[in-house]
Formats: structure tokens, sequence, C-alpha cells
């Protein structure tokens, strides 16, 4: 999920939360090259100690600030059916699940999405202007 080239060049638009030394959560996203008015949320991931807290909701509110003052409008991100947490907390964050071509456990999927046989759930938010 985290080939060093996302650390590298897109390092101005990604977070760490950090507890004094200690790495506790990340969200890397980058404002998209080819889509002017759209941003991407590709990775967040929160220590499990440290799930629960709000810490994922200050690091999307973060981004979300740097889209707009940067004039993106649009966020994106997507997620795996089966990973029903990151279906929820995306939901709570204000996303709406994209309608595919398919099903899964009562979910819009997009089928074969990134190759055949894996299905997405694709999320999009719309931010309000500043
Ligand atoms: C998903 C994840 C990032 C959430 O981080 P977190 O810091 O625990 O989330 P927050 O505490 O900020 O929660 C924000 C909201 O989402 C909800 N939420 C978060 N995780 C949830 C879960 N697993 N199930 C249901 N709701 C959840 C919270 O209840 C909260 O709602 P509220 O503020 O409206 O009451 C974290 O569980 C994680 O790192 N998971 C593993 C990696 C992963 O799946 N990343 C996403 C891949 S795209």
């Amino acid at each position: 999920m985290l080939p060093r080239l996302f650390l590298l060049h897109f390092s101005d638009t990604s977070l760490l939360a950090e507890e004094g030394e200690r790495l506790v959560g990340f969200l890397v996203g980058f404002l998209s090259p080819s889509r002017p008015e759209e941003a991407y949320i590709h990775f967040v991931g929160i220590h499990p100690d440290y799930r629960g807290r709000g810490l994922a909701r200050m690091l999307y509110g973060r981004f979300f600030e740097t889209c707009r003052t940067r004039g993106r409008s649009v966020v994106r991100s997507c997620t795996s059916p089966v990973n029903r947490g990151s279906i929820v907390f995306h939901q709570r964050m204000g996303f709406q699940i994209e309608p595919g071509d398919g099903f899964a456990d009562g979910v819009s999927v997009h089928t074969d999405y990134n190759r055949p046989g894996d299905p997405k759930v694709l999320f999009m938010k719309r931010l309000e202007p500043c």
C-alpha cells in the first residue's frame, strides 16, 4: 500500500500523528495532478492502541483544510468491501459511496477495480468552500 514514492512525493499533503516520538497514525493523501478540483486519500492508519479517540477524524479534518486552501472541492478514497470499519468510518466523515456495478454484503462495489476479482468501495466527499 505504501511504496516509498508516496513518502517522497506526497509528503507535503500527508500527515503523521505522534505521541512523543511514537508514531501512532498517518494519512497519505495528495492533490490530484490530473483532476484540478480533486484530492485523494490513499491510505490512513491508526495504531490499534490509539483507535476510537478521534485521531483519524483529526487527520482527515486537517487534510480537508489543506484541500480547501489549495482549491480542491472533492476528496476521493476507496477501500475493500471486507473492511467494514473503514466503510463506516468514511461514512462518518461525510463521504458518499459511489454507485458501482455490483454489491458485496449489501454495499455497492466496483467489481474488478484494480484487477479481476478485486472489488472496491469508492468514496466521494464534496468540501464546503472556505
Ligand atoms: C479506520 C481507522 C483509520 C479509524 O481510525 P480511528 O482513529 O479509530 O477513528 P476515529 O476515532 O477518528 O473515528 C471517527 C468516526 O468513525 C467511527 N469509526 C471509526 N472506526 C470505526 C469502526 N471500525 N467501526 C465503526 N465506526 C468506526 C467512529 O465511531 C467515529 O464516529 P463519530 O466521531 O461520528 O462518533 C482505524 O480503525 C484504522 O487504522 N484501521 C486500519 C487501517 C484501515 O483500515 N485504514 C483504512 C483503509 S482505506
